[in-house]
């Protein structure tokens, strides 16, 4: 059997790192409400020569360079993003330029939060297709750029950045193997007013700012995590007992605790950068895998769940032998 294994993971952050402090100074806020609401103490914030596929483009390298791997070897890219640097072409294409391939097939994928589960899966299943050995599955968001800045409800919550994996078709034999064991995503688009930008190409003609009912989406995102990830492990055959690692999207640390509870998890087994970097949507779940891999907490052989939910709504959960 064909399964895509993770072999390398990799991200980038904007040079500027921004505290609650720094943040009050210009929002009304403070830096006692955001940790305790949220748990997040800083977010890094794009500057002019940093976009989305910059940052892309970076934590490719640095996942390219963990697998040993030259850029040359990757015959697709996915990337997940609400903030692609145009509104066409697919920034995926320009990582591709950055990184001088050649050719390759590359596009984005659009599911906000969940984009990065999305594009696993979406990549998972053209490699186990056949079709391509050698996959960049990248998240990347620059969500400082469509965020309101006066609008204290949703400025502090969020933060810029990348991360990827590198996935490689590899032949696994059974669910002791390494590679992605079950992916399960769904969508539910009668909550587009819970959170949604207020503007668009084919609307406004404007990019738009961020909007979200905070309260609704962590009601929803507790229950609707906690059981898809039921429904991944289950199609896996596995247990909650058997996951060695949760890597969640970093939303808000009262969601992480609460979905644990939910499923029965301790909470030392679940991956938590909210703190550092905020909420930076597509990116937040391979960053913080990025992140426990390089701290030596995720290792070789470890069964993971990387799980997120965010706007449309869109949420899902992916089962991995690391
Ligand atoms: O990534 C996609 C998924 N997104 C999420 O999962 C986000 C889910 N939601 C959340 O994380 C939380 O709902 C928030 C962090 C957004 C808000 O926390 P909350 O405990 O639900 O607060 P709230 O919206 O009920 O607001 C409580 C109070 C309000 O004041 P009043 O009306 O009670 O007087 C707000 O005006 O907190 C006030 N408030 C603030 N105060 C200081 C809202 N934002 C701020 C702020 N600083 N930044």
């Amino acid at each position: 059997m064909i399964r895509s294994v993770i072999i390398g993971t990799g991200s980038a952050l904007p040079a500027r790192r921004v505290s609650n402090a720094e943040l009050a100074e210009t929002v009304d806020t403070t830096d006692e409400w955001i940790v305790e609401r949220t748990g997040i103490r800083f977010r890094h914030i794009a500057g002019p020569d940093e976009t989305t596929a910059t940052l892309a483009a970076d934590a490719c390298k640095a996942a390219l360079g963990a697998a040993g791997k030259s850029a040359q070897e990757v015959d697709l890219i996915v990337l997940a993003t609400a903030t692609p640097d145009q509104t066409f072409p697919a920034s995926a294409t320009k990582v591709q330029a950055m990184l001088g391939i050649d050719d390759c097939v590359a596009f984005d994928v659009a599911a906000v939060c969940s984009g990065f589960l999305y594009a696993l899966q979406v990549a998972d299943s053209m490699i186990r297709a056949g079709a391509y050995r050698c996959a960049l599955v990248i998240g990347a968001e620059t969500f400082s750029r469509i965020l309101d800045w006066e609008d204290r409800t949703t400025c502090v919550l969020f933060g810029d950045g990348a991360g990827a994996v590198l996935l490689e078709a590899q032949e696994s034999a059974d669910s002791d193997g390494r590679g992605i064991l079950a992916t399960k995503l769904h969508a539910d688009g009668r909550h587009n007013e819970l959170l949604y930008v207020d503007g668009g190409p084919s609307t406004t003609g404007t990019v738009g700012k961020v909007r979200m009912k905070g309260r609704e989406v962590f009601r929803h995102a507790v229950v609707n995590l906690a059981s898809v990830m039921g429904e991944s492990l289950a199609i896996a055959g596995l247990g909650a007992e058997q996951v060695d690692w949760v890597v969640p999207h970093q939303a808000n640390a009262r969601i992480l605790d609460a979905t644990a509870r939910k499923l029965g998890l301790a909470p030392g087994k679940v991956v938590v950068t909210v703190d550092q970097h905020a909420n930076t949507s597509a990116a937040s779940v391979p960053l913080a895998l990025d992140t426990a891999v390089r701290d030596g907490r995720i290792k070789p052989g470890q069964l993971i769940v990387l799980e997120a939910m965010g706007g449309g709504f869109t949420w899902g959960a992916s089962v991995v032998r690391f």
